[in-house]
């Protein structure tokens, strides 16, 4: 049994299934790099303030510094029994070093330090998030771009309503997002502060320079005050937060994908590396990657729900629960960054079927409101152009024919301020055509959109 590094009061050893249950080792060795990166910026300033000798700080940083390529070279013994990656690096780094490495923890505790290696392991996965994001933006507007004039029934309450081209629906989800990169950056302001400093939960009484290893470590600030320094996990909140609006565009967008490759709608046909077969069914080709990342929404959505809960109980300051902080996270980021990078890839290649989508159009009368707005320019007031539309629409659907297949003698039945300009309005084309306000579906507007996320794009890189 390995004596343990706390171990100066404890006589007896813990059970087995104690440290079994209570290591973190093997799922916190993930953040080796954060920790050993988090200790030299440490082990550099505490030499500077001379409370360790510049020697002795040379020491530490190279002595880490072996530590960080036995890891990476996959000659690192792992020791579960050391309870976690900063005892486990410690350890090494005192058998590497000799017995300045017990000074490596001067000013310090295990507190303040997993504060400041999670923040750095978050900071990093939202930076990942956020260049996955700007590529799925930058891949819906190559798409939008290609088809500005591809029109299709946009929908309310999932029924046709009125003509949209499929740039301003691809484009809708560029902006969200967009929002949901903007959202990332300002979250980061938060996850980027260091708490190193704050010690186990009162501050130290070594002159140390907080600041320097906040530097050190390339954070922009540092921990305003130590108890709520070591308690905090709300920058990791705030991530999963983000994630799970990530996710829950993301799911949109699949559902959308999913009811497009349906052969009732036929708009998206899916390239076989994005989709998968049934071993009874031989026709059959499914959008499996769409439907996971539907379902792997209530993962992250579940890790926001794990962490909330976990900490809403607890009192000041830190509290072995919060070793449950890191795993939540760490599952939902490797759900966030894959699936956003798979949607990225999968919307590159996906095949539109316009011809699909135009015939669509013919279903559900999504011109309708371009008689009741005709009519209302020529003066009549919209409730009874509305009025007199709906009629007009009740007679087609009688007559199994559409809207625009009614002679004018029908259409001025309903109000004498038809004329044959109206066949005209009626088209789908020039129903998008004529919503060029901002933000709308009109060709320029599209443009617009476009030019303003290019513009956007061009300036986060
Ligand atoms: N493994 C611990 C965690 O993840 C590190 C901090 C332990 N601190 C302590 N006072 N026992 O939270």
């Amino acid at each position: 049994m390995t004596k343990k590094m706390w171990g100066g009061r404890f006589a007896g050893a813990a059970a087995a299934t104690v440290e079994q249950y209570t290591q973190s080792e093997s799922f916190d060795r993930a953040l080796y790099r954060e920790d050993i990166a988090g200790s030299k910026a440490h082990a550099t300033m505490l030499g500077q303030a001379g409370i360790i000798s510049p020697d002795e700080a040379e020491e530490l940083v190279r002595g880490l510094d072996a530590v960080l390529a036995e890891i990476e070279a996959g000659t690192f013994v792992w020791r579960r029994e050391l309870e976690d990656v900063h005892m486990n690096i410690e350890r090494r780094l005192t058998e590497i070093v000799g017995p300045v490495g017990g000074k490596l923890h001067t000013a310090r505790s295990r507190n303040d330090q997993v504060a400041l290696d999670f923040r750095l392991h978050v900071s990093a996965r939202l930076d990942v998030w956020s260049g996955e994001l700007a590529r799925l933006v930058d891949v819906l507007c190559a798409r939008a771009e290609e088809h500005v004039s591809t029109l299709l029934p946009g929908c309310t309450h999932l029924q046709p309503a009125q003509p949209v081209s499929l740039a301003q629906h691809l484009l809708a989800y560029a902006m969200m997002f967009r929002r949901d990169f903007e959202r990332l950056q300002d979250g980061l302001k938060r996850v980027r502060v260091s708490p190193l400093g704050a010690a186990a939960l009162a501050g130290t009484t070594h002159p140390i320079s907080p600041a320097q290893v906040a530097e050190g470590v390339g954070f922009p600030a540092t921990f305003a005050n130590s108890m709520d320094a070591v308690s905090d996990r709300d920058f990791a909140l705030e991530a999963l937060f983000c994630g799970s609006v990530i996710m829950m565009h993301l799911s949109r967008l699949c559902e959308e994908l999913i009811l497009w490759a349906n052969p009732n709608f036929g708009y998206v046909r899916l390239p076989d590396a994005y989709s998968t077969g049934s071993s009874i069914m031989p026709q059959k080709k499914n959008p499996d990657v769409c439907e996971l990342m539907r379902g792997k929404t209530g993962r992250v959505y579940g890790a926001l729900t794990s962490l909330l809960t976990l900490m809403k109980g607890l009192p000041l300051t830190y509290n072995r629960d919060m070793q449950e902080d890191k795993e939540p996270f760490f599952d939902a980021d490797r759900t966030v960054s894959s699936s956003v990078a798979i949607m990225a890839d999968m919307l590159a290649v996906l095949e539109f079927v316009p011809e699909a989508m135009r015939r669509a159009l013919g279903k559900g009368f999504l011109n309708a409101t371009e008689l009741a707005d005709y009519l209302a320019a020529k003066g009549l007031p919209f409730r009874e152009a509305h009025h007199a539309t709906g009629a007009a629409v009740a007679l087609a659907e009688n007559k199994g024919v559409a809207l625009e297949d009614l002679g004018l003698d029908e259409l001025r039945s309903f109000s004498p301020l038809v004329e044959q300009d109206v066949y005209a309005v009626l088209t789908f084309e020039a129903a998008v055509a004529r919503r060029n306000l901002a933000g709308g579906t009109g060709p320029a507007s599209v443009a617009g959109q476009l030019a303003e996320l290019r513009a956007w794009l061009a300036g986060i890189r």
